[in-house]
């Protein structure tokens, strides 16, 4: 467990980059971000053009003049403050996140990206790189694994409730494009997304197949090690990928399945994970986020409930409301949010946290790893692809 971290008598100062007044994300992280008092949004680049970053700073009830017609002007001017800037919190298009971290870290602030952090398996390895090399947090907001019941079924696999895991299946499924949206006229919002130069490897992994695969392997604690894949699209005619159907194969001997598309008409955002081990199972969906499913072979199937009086402290302190309250995703964001500020305050106050919880640049490298070789081994007619043999070249 994780030392007493002592809290400034202040937030943190936070800018965000990105998170304008038309994306739903922007408000989850502001408000996730200030959920605990932990972080205050001071300044931000909200927008692409000047103008609409400094209304929208305007809007947020900040100093205009905080609102930056870019990051590299933002930086610049938030050096020179007293009470400038201490992280920055990224929710651009994604061809912009590795920029605007190298930017952010290079300038020495702590940063919260969200996924995916870069469009290649190396550039998220030089971000690795940069973060250690400057001692700073790079955390990546994956909030379907810091949702309570997420962390309970990961402690309960690590304490071997179920045993060895055997068999890891994982899907996340939406609807958002089983229609052919890209035939009509787009948003901004989905044009970038549309356009794979700037919403990276394969669309439905940039937007949620990153998401699966991260909790698949948090929730297992198990690395993938190789991967048979079928990358392509639901949709008749649609260039862009829409689906992703793949057999893993894990470093600690498990097998999965992961089952991601956008394009199944009637989804919602079925995000689920099922994990049987050599003992049983534990079975989470976010549909039903607030409890967790745990049948164990010979014994009365279990259902662990996010307000119970007996869960671990350290799960019990994810929750805010009590039992019968529903909680969701954006409590999720913010105990990453808060996560990421005890890690900021225990480095000033040279403690040490003993187990990182919230999702990292490490993390995010084993990402892009995945996704390239999902992507290899879809080039070879689903040929097992080697993650390793990916790393190597990388
Ligand atoms: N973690 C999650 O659950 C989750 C959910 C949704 C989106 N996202 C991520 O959030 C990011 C944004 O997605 P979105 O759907 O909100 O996109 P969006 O296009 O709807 O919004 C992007 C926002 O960024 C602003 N922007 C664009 N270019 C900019 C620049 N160069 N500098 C500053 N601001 C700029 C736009 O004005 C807009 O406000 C993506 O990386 C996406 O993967 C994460």
């Amino acid at each position: 467990m994780n030392a007493t971290i002592h809290q400034p008598h202040r937030p943190l100062r936070l800018a965000i980059i990105g998170g304008g007044p038309s994306s739903w994300i922007g408000g989850m992280h502001r408000r996730a971000a200030q959920f605990d008092g932990m972080w205050q949004v001071v300044a931000g680049v909200f927008s692409s053009t000047a103008d609409r970053s400094r209304d929208a700073a305007a809007g947020l009830g900040l100093d205009p003049a905080r609102g930056y017609a870019d990051v590299a002007a933002m930086l610049a001017a938030e050096r020179g403050r007293d009470d400038g800037i201490e992280a920055v919190a990224i929710m651009t298009p994604n061809d912009t996140h590795y920029p605007y971290c190298v930017a952010a870290l290079d300038a020495g602030l702590d940063v919260i990206c969200d996924k995916p952090v870069s469009t290649t398996a190396s550039e998220a390895r030089d971000l690795a790189a940069r973060a250690k090399k400057q001692d700073r947090v790079l955390c990546v907001t994956h909030g379907y694994s810091a949702y309570p019941m997420t962390r309970y079924a990961k402690q309960l696999v690590a304490d071997g409730a179920i045993g060895a895991v055997r068999f890891v299946q994982v899907e996340y499924i939406q609807s958002g494009l089983a229609k052919p949206i890209e035939q009509g006229n787009m948003t901004d919002s989905q044009r970038w997304k549309f356009d794979a130069d700037r919403s990276g490897l394969a669309l439905v992994f940039s937007a949620i197949g990153c998401h699966a695969q991260h909790l698949a392997c948090n929730v297992s604690g198990q690395k993938i090690a190789a991967v048979s894949a079928d990358v392509g699209a639901l949709m008749p005619g649609r260039t862009v990928v829409d689906t992703i159907l793949a057999n893993l194969r894990f470093d600690g001997g498990a097998r999965g399945q992961y089952t991601i598309t956008q394009a199944a008409a009637g989804g919602e955002n079925d995000v689920r994970i099922r994990i049987y081990g050599e003992r049983g199972l534990i079975d989470w969906s976010q549909r039903n986020a607030a409890y967790l499913h745990l049948n164990l072979e010979g014994e009365t199937a279990r259902t662990f409930g996010r307000g119970d009086v007996n869960l671990p402290p350290e799960i019990a302190k994810l929750s805010r409301t009590p039992r019968g309250h529903p909680e969701g995703l954006l409590e999720a964001f913010a105990n990453i949010y808060r996560e990421a500020a005890e890690a900021v305050i225990a480095r000033r106050n040279d403690q040490v946290v003993a187990a990182v919880q919230y999702p990292t640049i490490a993390d995010a490298v084993h990402t892009m790893d995945f996704i390239e070789a999902c992507i290899a081994s879809n080039a070879a007619n689903g040929v097992w692809t080697n993650l390793q043999a990916i790393v190597r070249s990388s």
